[in-house]
């Protein structure tokens, strides 16, 4: 299958990279890695976890050792738990006995827990080596592998610990979706959705689309090729949409309020964020928060008048298609309320939201400007109350 290439650049800043996504892309990582590395690169330290090491490590160390490479292991525990400094440490410590050194790298393999552990061990180990993302979730194909935040959850939140630290290159193989379970495909639609109502028409129909043909083909993902070919297409699209937002504010300037600044990827997420608080990141996948949290920010923008009936039903319609979301039944509002105030988005005590003016047309909105009634409502019609 043709392979296709995003390349993301930041202007004033050393930062290119590319993006590679098709399918078979992982027999070939030792060439694009060699690419992305250069000569001087020897030791690589691939960090996965055991079910996607399974699925699909053995071609991954083969390619790296074909191209020169010395590869090595270390496996993290599955889930989102597992993204703490404990593996931290552990992470650093296998890095440190590997004898990685200055020129070496660390390859992530997996999801976006894996994802954002291993770049942030590699943000720091020896200030800093170089690394490529592997992902193999959706959701880290469309949204975490790229854009370079990193980071590990502590007792105090949610990636509350983390750097910005660009990978060397981005290997997306579609590939690895046929093994991916039914709730994580819902969880990383739901990220593209979000994805696509911030930039525009063209993102959010082909994505819309998208998830027509997902629901009619969910069994065919290996075989069909022509699926494979669009999915490549979908991802490609998100992540080009990513790296120009990425481009425009790689470090997510905290006093932008503009609609391009990277700040309205966020939306979705200030409800994500506090369901995933209020059930203690169990209950519920980061994309199936989101898609809620889509529709949570959809009837707060029609409660501000900024947005039209018609188009709150549409993103309705379209996060159904994603898949069914777990009930909140047993969720306390009460509870979901108070993690608000924990929200990684307050700037000077404010907490700040990504609404929307209409699809592609994001708007950033202090909590201030939102009456307590209309949050409640929002809530309440979330909750079926
Ligand atoms: N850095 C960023 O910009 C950014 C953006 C969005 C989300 N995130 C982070 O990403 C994380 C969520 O990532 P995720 O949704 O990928 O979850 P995940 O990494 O936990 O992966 C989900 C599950 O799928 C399994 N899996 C992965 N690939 C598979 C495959 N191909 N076949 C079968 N099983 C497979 C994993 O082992 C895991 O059990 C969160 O920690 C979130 O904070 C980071
Ligand atoms: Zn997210």
């Amino acid at each position: 299958m043709a392979e296709r290439s995003v390349t993301i650049e930041c202007s004033g800043n050393e930062l290119r990279y590319d993006i590679r996504i098709g399918g078979g892309i992982l027999e070939r990582t030792g060439r694009s890695a060699r690419r992305a590395l250069g000569p001087d690169c020897c030791r690589i330290v691939i960090i996965s976890n055991r079910k996607v090491f399974g699925l699909y490590g053995k071609i991954v160390e083969t390619s790296l050792r074909e191209a020169g490479f010395e590869p090595s292991t270390w496996l993290m525990g599955d889930g989102e738990r597992y993204k703490n400094m404990r593996s931290l440490q552990a992470a650093l410590g296998f890095m440190a006995s590997a004898g990685l050194a200055r020129t070496d790298a660390v390859v992530a393999l997996g999801g976006g827990v894996v994802g954002d552990l291993a770049g942030f061990a590699s943000s720091i180990y020896l200030r800093g080596v170089d690394f490529i993302q592997i992902p193999t979730t959706l959701l880290a194909m469309i949204d975490s592998s790229v854009g370079g935040k990193t980071g590990i959850n502590t007792d105090f939140g949610k990636n509350t610990i983390g750097a910005f630290h660009q990978p060397k290159g981005v290997l997306i193989d579609v590939r690895t979706l046929s093994t991916l379970p039914k709730r994580e495909l819902t969880a990383g639609f739901c990220e593209a959705i979000k994805q696509g109502a911030v930039a525009g028409n063209d993102l959010f129909d082909q994505t819309s689309q998208m998830l027509e043909r997902y629901s009619a083909k969910r069994r065919a993902w290996q075989s069909d090729r022509d699926f494979q070919r669009s999915i490549s297409e979908m991802i490609a699209a998100h992540v080009a949409f990513k790296a120009e937002i990425v481009s425009g504010d790689q470090f997510e300037t905290v006093t932008r309020k503009d609609g391009r600044s990277r700040k309205i990827l966020n939306f979705g997420h200030t409800l994500a964020h506090a369901l995933e608080r209020a059930t203690d990141y169990k209950y519920l996948k980061h994309g199936e928060a989101v898609g809620y949290g889509i529709l949570y920010a959809a009837e707060l923008s029609k409660a501000l008048a900024l947005m039209d009936e018609k188009s709150v039903n549409l993103l309705y319609d379209v996060v159904h298609r994603a898949g069914a979301l777990p009930p909140l039944d047993d969720i306390d509002q009460k509870v979901v309320f108070e993690a608000f105030r924990f929200d990684k988005k307050h700037i000077a005590r404010t907490l700040q939201m990504v609404l929307l003016k209409g699809i592609g047309n994001p708007v950033i909105v202090s909590g201030n400007d939102i009456a307590q009634a209309s949050h409640s409502q929002a809530l309440n019609r979330l909750f079926n109350k």
